[in-house]
């Protein structure tokens, strides 16, 4: 078993992504020349939303991200590992059959809580053609204008032909809901909704949350092939809000294209001690390192409760490739470790061999 040859493994920041993501670090670090300037400047900032968002109950944070001081830090602590973990969970989704649906029309993505925009840029890298011949149009929605701002320059940068429009107002606000109408009575080739560790945030506000669902349910109805792309914390408590969504999303008529095809509620759920979650690693470049430095973690493995959800119009296109049956851990019995796999439908304890990620296929 591979780690090296999973789609998951060793994901790679393209350079120009990359020379981006610096050039936006120094520019919101007011009076840094260079990098590693910028980051000594904003270690405090840093330090305190890593651990809003690794020491609150159940590693949940929640620290409004509201001011221009915090796209720096943001950006060098956290964007490149979310995008990253949202470009896996796209490669791997692909590599089991998950297609762009052919004919006329734009791609449509619509960034929930979009921060600096890591969840659409992972979109927008996975699905874009090596010919550039599909057109995206990019909606960004947070409630905090600099992070918006600071989204809208990777997009202008680095697919300049993409058409972006942002909303800045919170989720809790009226435009919010009224857009969704707007946006189902445009055409498109795809919707893709991203929800990208913005669900957990919204844990101490249900209205909003089953305003969402409410949401949901329509797109779920909706005629144009509709993906919803849902990432959270691989934590306990964060992971297992995820699922309880996933479950109530296939109860509603999704179905699922990653983790597992299954449109069954989650064997996980009731399987004791453990939950389900993905892993995902990365190369990392000289400045990821020096920050992980200073937040004193080596971010080898990254984890993040990841889902891909199909509304029905998606789902009839779906054809999984590949016999599916996923890791999603590693039980031991006495002296011995077991891999644990789980198809969609029921669980199964094998033999454990070499290190593979959880979430990748066995
Ligand atoms: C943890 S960050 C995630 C950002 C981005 N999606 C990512 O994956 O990196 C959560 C984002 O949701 C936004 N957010 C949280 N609650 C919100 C709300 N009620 N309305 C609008 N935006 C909200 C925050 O401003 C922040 O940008």
């Amino acid at each position: 078993m591979k780690p090296n040859n999973d789609p998951g493994s060793s994901l790679q920041v393209a350079d120009r992504y990359h020379t981006h993501w610096k050039k936006a670090v120094i520019k919101y670090s007011p009076g840094c020349r260079d990098f590693k300037q910028a980051l000594e400047k904003n270690r405090n900032s840093l330090l305190r939303i890593w651990q809003s968002y690794t020491r609150q109950v159940g590693g949940i944070g929640r620290l409004p991200l509201t001011d221009a001081s915090f796209v720096a830090p943001y950006l060098i602590g956290f964007h490149l590992s979310n995008w990253a973990r949202v470009y896996g969970t796209f490669i791997r989704a692909q590599s089991r059959g998950l297609k762009l649906p052919t004919g006329p029309g734009p791609v449509r993505l619509i960034d929930l809580g979009c921060g600096t925009g890591a969840a659409s840029q992972g979109a927008l890298i996975a699905l874009s053609s090596p010919k550039g011949d599909i057109d995206f149009e990019l909606e960004l929605i947070d409630r905090s204008r600099y992070l918006i701002e600071a989204a809208k320059s990777f997009v202008n940068e680095l697919w300049p032909k993409t058409q972006t429009r942002s909303l800045n107002k919170s989720l809790e606000h009226e435009a919010t809901h009224k857009l969704h109408r707007v946006w189902q009575s445009r055409p498109a080739r795809l919707n893709v909704l991203l929800m990208s560790y913005v669900w957990n945030e919204l844990s101490s506000n249900p209205r909003t949350q089953s305003r969402i669902i409410s949401q949901l349910h329509s797109w779920s109805m909706c005629k144009v092939p509709t993906w919803l792309v849902v990432n959270e914390p691989a934590a306990e408590a964060g992971a297992r809000k995820a699922i309880a969504l996933r479950d109530h999303l296939v109860e509603e008529g999704w179905g699922l294209a990653y983790p597992c095809p299954s449109a069954n509620f989650c064997p996980m759920t009731s399987a004791g001690r453990d939950w389900c979650y993905s892993e995902f690693t990365m190369s990392k470049s000289p400045e990821q390192l020096a920050t992980e430095k200073i937040l004193g973690v080596s971010r080898e493995v990254m984890g993040s409760a990841s889902y891909i959800f199909l509304n029905p119009a998606a789902a009839k296109a779906y054809t999984k490739t590949k016999n599916e049956s996923v890791v999603v851990g590693f039980p031991r019995e006495g002296e011995r470790q077991l891999l644990l796999t789980c198809d969609g439908e029921k669980l199964l304890k094998g033999k454990s061999v070499g290190s593979p990620l959880r979430g990748s296929l066995a």
